[in-house]
């Protein structure tokens, strides 16, 4: 459990960390090679544990100091992975590629839905198929066999970021190069493809499409992973609702354009200056409307952050969710707060209110989390958060650097 003292403006300064969604990625990249892999500013989270049990289970030597890791080895890659860890972790099942790429056969679990949506990979089975992988799914199990993957221009319905990682995965390996026409492009997807390109599968980006340029076997490299912006942008939020002023270094503005207009568009004052973000608020916000997109669309994971922060701001504004299915369970725990906030369709809508009240609320995946936190601190009361161990899957230290903004935050088993 989490609990909060709210009420009391956030000020200070506060450090990215190394992106979650490019950490994972670049952990089952690992796969694809038997020479080191060297991952810098990797953030200490539960999900890159659980991207690290499984690179172990399947053959590969890990070591993991301070925020580097060393993955090695994996001569012989097992071609099933545990399905607990697959279970646990969507992201898992970007293992599929490489251990297939790797081995020519793949076994894994389909991941599991979760909070937000049904979560399907019909996507990335489409794609792999084109790429001459056969696939016989029994009782929620995939058998993938390839004797050989042959890279081939792959069209994507929707530009999914793990149908494009799973592509760019396997292509690296593949006979040939891989297009993919209408791919994710976001930055954790980019920086996926710097670190293929340095273990020497060439990617290259166009307007409408990136291709990978696949070999026969791949090297080792060191990558430094960009800075999480879900994480810059949550701090930022939280300075912005509790009316303080909050700096977040080591970060990218450039991934957070989308945020940072909604921002301004809401009054904040809003300060970029190499990769420090500064975001300050004086007074009530004013509401504003947002839907969310694919990059370099605003994120769906600052969706619910976002609508935390527009519960207290003058007027009615709206988020339309189009990228997942449904993303609104935060909405209940946010009207016990004292929200008035509603799902209609596919968009939330909230009227502001001058103030959130503490209350016992649950959160029921990363990002619902992270928008509890934000209305707790700037409840006018004390607000106890459970489900704490969805919020630690994504916020490395949470408590910890929210306190160092001036917060009153204690964590309690
Ligand atoms: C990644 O999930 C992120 N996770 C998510 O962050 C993020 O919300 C999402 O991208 C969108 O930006 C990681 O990178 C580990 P998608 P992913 O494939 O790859 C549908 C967080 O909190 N779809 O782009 O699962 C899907 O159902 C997490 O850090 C298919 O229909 O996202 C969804 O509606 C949450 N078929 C939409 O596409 C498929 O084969 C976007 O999914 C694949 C996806």
């Amino acid at each position: 459990m989490i609990g909060i003292e709210g009420g009391r403006p956030l000020r200070g300064t506060v450090r990215a960390a190394g992106a979650k969604n490019a950490a994972l990625p670049a952990v089952m990249a690992s796969l694809l090679t038997t020479e080191p892999v060297v991952l810098e500013n990797v953030p200490h989270l539960l999900d890159v544990d659980a991207a690290v049990a499984l690179a172990q289970a399947v053959g590969k030597e890990v070591t993991w100091q301070d925020s580097v890791i060393l993955l090695r080895g994996g001569d012989e890659l097992a071609p099933e992975a545990p399905a607990e860890l697959v279970q646990r972790m969507r992201a898992s099942f970007l293992a599929l590629g490489p251990i297939l790429a790797r081995t020519g056969e793949s076994r894994m679990p389909l991941p599991g839905g979760c909070a937000i949506g049904p979560r399907p990979v019909d996507l990335h089975l489409v794609g792999l198929r084109q790429l001459g992988a056969t696939f016989d799914v029994r009782g929620g199990m995939v058998h993938a066999h390839a004797p050989r993957l042959r890279g081939t221009t792959v069209y994507l319905d929707y530009p999914s970021v793990g149908a494009t990682e799973q592509l760019l995965l396997a292509g690296a390996l593949a006979h040939g190069t891989t297009t993919v026409v209408n791919p994710a492009r976001e930055p954790e997807v980019v920086d996926l493809g710097w670190l293929l390109s340095a273990m020497g599968a060439e990617v290259t980006w166009h307007e409408d499409r990136v291709t990978v340029w696949g070999q026969r076997t791949l090297g080792g490299a060191t990558h430094r992973v960009i800075p999480d912006r879900i994480e810059a942008g949550t701090y930022l939020l939280a300075g912005a609702i509790t009316r303080g002023e909050v700096t977040v270094e080591g970060a990218r503005p450039d991934h957070l354009d989308a945020l940072l207009a909604k921002l301004s568009e809401a009054g904040a004052r809003v300060e970029t200056n190499g990769d420090r973000i500064t975001v300050g608020v004086e007074g009530r916000p004013e509401a504003v409307n947002v839907q969310t997109l694919p990059y370099p669309g605003f994120p769906t994971d600052l969706q619910p952050p976002l609508i935390a922060f527009l519960a207290t701001a003058r007027g009615r504004s709206t988020a339309r969710e189009t990228v997942f299915a449904s993303r609104f369970n935060y909405v209940g725990a946010l009207a016990q707060m004292g929200a008035q906030v509603q799902v209609s369709g596919d968009t939330v809508l909230t009227d502001g209110v001058e103030t959130l009240h503490g209350a016992e609320v649950e959160a029921t995946d990363i990002r619902a989390g992270a928008a509890l936190i934000l209305a707790a601190l700037a409840a006018d009361e004390r607000t106890a958060i459970r489900g704490e161990m969805h919020i630690a899957r994504g916020y490395a230290d949470l408590p910890a650097k929210l306190r160092g903004l001036g917060a009153e935050v204690w964590a309690t088993g």
